[in-house]
């Protein structure tokens, strides 16, 4: 059983203005007051894990220890069948300090064509950590399958969603009604077990 959340507040360890809104939004529903790592002037630390869980928890874990609160972190990307699952968790390092995901989408198209392959399954993934001050973290992970295509389409969405077109639909999350993309993401999966399991009374 994981240890339900019986606090009021939860530190959101991020620096990102998005996604600290989109959790707070989330979790308001259930009475939950959020603040951010930002607000509270916390370091960032160094994604030093080789998994998304490890870079989750890290997160997670560094926030709780600095703010003596329980914290929320998440780790995502876009793992890629013909690549070994590259990028993974270096999706946002593919971008460069530009944070040019169009560059980074050509660099998966020209790994699928060194590699020759018509293999264009891929996936997203979303890990959460939820970590207390005590040590204690319990870890969620979302994922969403679907398919690669080129050239990117679709001006919604942030990052690959451009390139990659879901199961069973034929937009883009590029494309997609942003309300509809947020239903079936890798994001909503994760957040799903996690509210089913912490804060659920
Ligand atoms: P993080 O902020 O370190 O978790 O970086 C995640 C990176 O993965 C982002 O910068 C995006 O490049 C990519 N990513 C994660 N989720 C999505 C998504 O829903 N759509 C498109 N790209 C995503």
């Amino acid at each position: 059983m994981a240890r339900h959340f019986a606090e009021k507040t939860l530190v959101v360890a991020s620096h990102n203005a998005g996604k600290v809104r989109e959790i707070k939004e989330l979790l308001g529903d259930f009475g939950i007051e959020t603040i951010s790592a930002g607000d509270l002037n916390l370091p960032e630390p160094e994604e030093t894990g080789e998994t998304f869980k490890a870079n989750a928890v890290l997160k997670a874990q560094a926030a709780a220890t600095a703010s003596g609160k329980p914290a929320l972190a998440d780790d995502s990307g876009l793992c890629v069948a013909a690549l070994n699952g590259a990028p993974g968790i270096y999706s946002a390092r593919w971008a460069g300090p530009q944070k040019d995901f169009d560059f980074a989408m050509e660099k998966v198209r020209l790994g699928l064509l060194e590699e020759g392959t018509l293999d264009t399954h891929a996936w997203f993934v979303c890990g959460l950590a939820l970590a207390w001050p005590d040590g204690h973290v319990e870890y969620f992970e979302g994922r969403v399958d679907g398919e690669l295509t080129w050239p990117p389409r679709g001006l919604k969405g942030f990052g690959y969603d451009p390139m990659f077109v879901p199961e069973g639909h034929e937009e883009t999350f590029g494309e997609m009604d942003q309300g509809k993309k947020h239903a079936m993401s890798h994001r909503a999966h994760a957040f799903r077990q996690l509210v089913d399991a912490c804060f659920k009374s």
